[in-house]
């Protein structure tokens, strides 16, 4: 008699699956935004930028991102934008400039906002010291008022996070932190130069807990170097441990044209589509037998996390960090490469830490590109959110409030029919549902109603692998 099935068995739908992975292992965008950052054109610039930041209402509710760009350690797959740094002067420095760039975003809003979220990213925002954070978040709080119940929110290095950067970072607001942990095979770590002992990530959750930061959440990676289903499978179980708010598990982006340190890893022991796609999908079925609700493409939330009553209630968003329970129609990115977005497009900021200094001591704001939206642009960016949050969108509704004929989709629904013959989507009334065997290739339905891609075969902008 067969043995019965373990929780990260595959089932046999799981396995044609498989097969999809491999078909469809092609390269596409991650849809944190809509059209995507490769579309972003230097006719946005300062002066339209300021523009916009003026003629945001006086009762705009705001988030702001603010991008710390630098790592005390290189880890080999990272896909972020930052730099080693092993002294404090460039940090210093980067942080005064922080500051005036924020003063200069304030001048040009003119008003002081509420900012109802704060997300700290990276890099690694835990390389500043303390008293850095007391004064960043002095000069948020000058310039912006933050809500009592606002989200404040970090990316942290448990490798060097310290119980200090915990008090200091509790004392002024943080109220969500997100660890990075990846994977906890010391083989995996070694070929990613990221040397992790559980117990470094085990204290950094126990430090925020002891500091009232009310969310623990964690990142995982599968698609890295030696990576399998088994050592995912007990990666998930080992973290488990931790009873994570929520998780983020992340397949590895691997675009060594622009992040040439990703040769450093062993390319042989790279998994294929379906490898990825077996590991993605064990790590997903425990998750969901620990009792964790499946977000989108690749995130998983306690049943009480607020994304997961988003998820129910219809609230859960995309932005530039992934998802996002953020409501705000406005968010201000603070530090180079930080993307922002405003009601009339996005704009994105010079993004090496140099010339992004040099802008901001000109007096200017530092915005590299940007892009203003189009009536057709909303539609289509609100249809891929709908589907990356939701995986289903009501077409004729969304039509409808847009006041768009849907005679505009045409062609979007003509490039729908492969997905639909492989299972991956179902449509009716012009609505569309993705799947659960389409879920992992959500990013391709959405690839069906993206204007801007270029679909030949030697388009010049490539992107990470589609499972
Ligand atoms: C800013 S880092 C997290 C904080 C801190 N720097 C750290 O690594 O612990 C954000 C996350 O991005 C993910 N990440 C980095 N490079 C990636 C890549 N090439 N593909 C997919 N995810 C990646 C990792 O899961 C990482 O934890
Ligand atoms: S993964 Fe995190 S710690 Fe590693 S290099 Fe990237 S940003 Fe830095």
């Amino acid at each position: 008699m067969p043995s019965a099935p373990q929780p990260h068995e595959p089932s046999v739908s799981r396995m044609a699956a498989a097969d999809l992975a491999v078909r469809y292992g092609g390269t596409v965008p991650r849809y944190t935004s809509y059209p995507t950052a490769p579309h972003f054109h230097a006719g946005i610039d300062a002066k339209a930028y300021a523009g916009w930041l003026a003629a945001l209402p006086d009762g705009q509710r705001v988030s702001l991102y603010v991008h710390v760009p630098f790592c005390e350690k290189l880890c080999w797959y990272c896909g972020c934008q930052t730099r080693v740094v092993n002294r404090h002067g460039p940090i210093a420095h980067y942080l005064d400039t922080l500051l005036t760039e924020t003063s200069h975003v304030a001048a040009a809003i003119g008003r002081r906002l509420t900012a109802d979220a704060v997300h700290l990213g990276g890099g690694t925002p835990n390389i500043l010291t303390a008293e850095d954070l007391d004064r960043l978040f002095g000069a948020l709080r000058a310039h912006f008022a933050l809500s009592p119940q606002a989200e404040i929110a970090a990316e942290l290095d448990p490798r060097t996070l310290t119980r200090d950067w915990v008090e200091a970072a509790a004392r002024n607001g943080l109220n969500r932190a997100s660890l990075g942990i990846q994977d906890c095979d010391p083989v995996v770590q070694k070929a990613i130069n990221r040397s992790q002992p559980f117990a470094q990530s085990r204290q950094a959750a126990r430090w925020l807990r002891e500091a009232g930061v009310a969310s623990v959440n964690l990142d995982l990676m599968y698609g890295l170097p030696h990576q399998s289903v088994a050592g995912i499978v007990a990666t998930v179980d080992q973290v488990l441990e931790l009873a994570p708010d929520r998780i983020a598990l992340f397949g590895y982006a691997h675009v060594p044209w622009m992040k040439a340190h990703q040769n450093l890893l062993p390319q042989e022991a790279l998994p294929g589509p379906a490898e990825r796609f077996a590991q993605q999908d064990a790590a997903a079925v425990r998750l969901e037998a620990a009792g964790y609700v499946r977000i989108g493409l690749d995130h998983f939330a306690a049943p009480h996390d607020p994304m997961a009553q988003a998820l129910r209630q219809g609230g859960l968003h995309r932005n530039f960090q992934g998802y996002t329970t953020d409501e705000a129609d406005a968010l201000i990115g603070l530090g180079p490469s930080s993307i922002g977005r405003l009601p009339q497009g996005y704009v994105q900021s010079i993004a090496t830490t140099r010339d992004w200094a040099a802008a901001v001591e000109a007096a200017g704001l530092p915005v590299a590109r940007g892009y203003a939206l189009t009536a057709e642009d909303r539609l289509r960016a609100e249809i891929i959110e709908a589907l990356m949050c939701a995986l289903t969108v009501d077409l004729v509704e969304i039509c409808g409030r847009h006041d768009a004929h849907p005679g505009v989709l045409q062609a979007d629904l003509l490039r729908l029919c492969p997905l639909e013959a492989d299972g991956l989507v179902i449509r009716r009334d012009g609505r569309i549902w993705v799947t659960e065997a389409g879920r992992p290739f959500v990013r391709h339905v959405c690839a069906a109603f993206d204007a801007c891609l270029d679909r030949s075969a030697d388009r010049p902008v490539r992107h990470s692998a589609g499972v």
